[in-house]
């Protein structure tokens, strides 16, 4: 049922644009602009494999995951120095503010840059001078989340964790990301266990690519709070029926998702048929400079395929707040002024 009547259709891409939102699914890396990466490497001197911007954005073709985080640890390469990680959020920070973003919960990669001699300090630090310039100057919360790439071994993992635990207070959760297919969440049991006794918030991919059985071992032995992806779970009805009782959040990311071939086209998409469960679904960008677009315009494209109206709009927004790891203080006071716009909306 629309319970919101008086929202015509023809309002819905206003609607959506204007109303306070949280990102809950954004990895930093995936946020870095292809002039980014040229400035960072002549700033660096670091050699691409592309010989400009346009070379570089027409091989942002992708057939699946895989062909995506190869040329996203590519781009990832300029990176070297605080300011480095600092100028790529805070770009990914002013985008955010534009569209209504109130809070963001944003995931990083500390493997990536290790690997290649950068020590996690540089990135941590770097990362968390934008979120803290962000609350300053732009009014929006962010926190971080570090995620561990699960192409790689536990232990690996762990010592990640170790090197990261000087800087414990700059993070508030882990996460798990890279190739799925392979590297089930039973991979990282220990490494979570650990983080869970640190008091750290934990997710995880989980159904992007991989099955249902992914999903349910994130839940059973990683004890994740929240199923990064997880649109895979429709293959298992007893597995949307627990997700909706225990209102496990999934963090959608529909440009994502098309791009990568998870569905063929727009209105394949089963964000849709999430709601109808009862899920608590919400809409995200995943890596908006490689998927077309930012969180505003995975809303707009979203409602554009599929038969969804402004309860639908209010439910992922809310859901996007009720979803995320802050305060039931800041979580009431940002749903307050949602339900105000919906009053307001004309
Ligand atoms: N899936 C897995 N790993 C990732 C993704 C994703 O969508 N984006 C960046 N790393
Ligand atoms: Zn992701």
């Amino acid at each position: 049922m629309n319970t919101f009547p008086h929202i015509p259709r023809e309002r819905l891409p206003a609607l959506l644009a204007a109303m306070p939102k949280a990102e809950l699914h954004i990895h930093i890396e995936g946020s870095l602009e292809p002039e980014l990466i040229f400035a960072l490497a002549e700033r660096n001197r670091v050699s691409l494999a592309y010989p400009s911007v346009e070379a570089l954005r027409a091989a942002y073709a992708f057939t699946d995951l895989q062909s995506f985080l190869d040329i996203y640890y590519a781009g990832a390469s300029v990176l070297l120095t605080e300011d480095d990680f600092h100028d790529m959020a805070w770009a990914y920070l002013r985008k955010a503010a534009a569209e209504n973003v109130l809070h963001t919960e944003i995931f990083f990669d500390p493997q990536t840059h290790t690997a290649r001699g950068v020590d996690i300090g540089i990135v941590i630090r770097g990362l968390k001078r934008a979120t803290v310039r962000a609350r300053a100057e732009l009014g929006v919360s962010a926190e971080l989340i570090l995620c561990f790439l699960r192409h790689l071994s536990e232990d690996e993992a762990l010592q990640t964790l170790e090197q990261a635990l000087p800087y414990r207070e700059h993070f508030i959760g882990v996460g798990l990301d890279s190739s799925e297919r392979g590297h089930p969440p039973e991979k990282f049991a220990r490494v979570f266990a650990r983080c869970r006794e640190l008091g750290l918030h934990l997710v995880a991919h989980a159904g992007e690519e991989g099955p249902p059985e992914y999903i349910r071992n994130a839940l059973d032995v990683l004890k994740v709070e929240r199923i990064d992806h997880g649109v895979r779970c429709v293959e298992d009805p007893a597995l949307v029926r627990r997700l909706a009782q225990e209102r496990v959040p999934l963090t959608v990311c529909p440009l994502s998702n098309i791009k990568l071939r998870v569905f063929g086209e727009m209105h394949q998409h089963n964000l849709g048929e999430l709601l109808a469960a009862g899920l608590v679904a919400t809409v995200n960008s995943d890596d908006p400079a490689y998927f077309g677009g930012y969180l505003n315009q995975n809303y707009l494209e979203t409602f554009a395929a599929l038969p969804l109206d402004a309860s639908h709009a209010y439910t992922l927004a809310r859901n996007s707040f009720e979803a995320s790891f802050a305060s039931a203080e800041d979580k009431a006071r940002w749903i307050e002024r949602l339900d105000q716009l919906f009053d307001e909306f004309r």
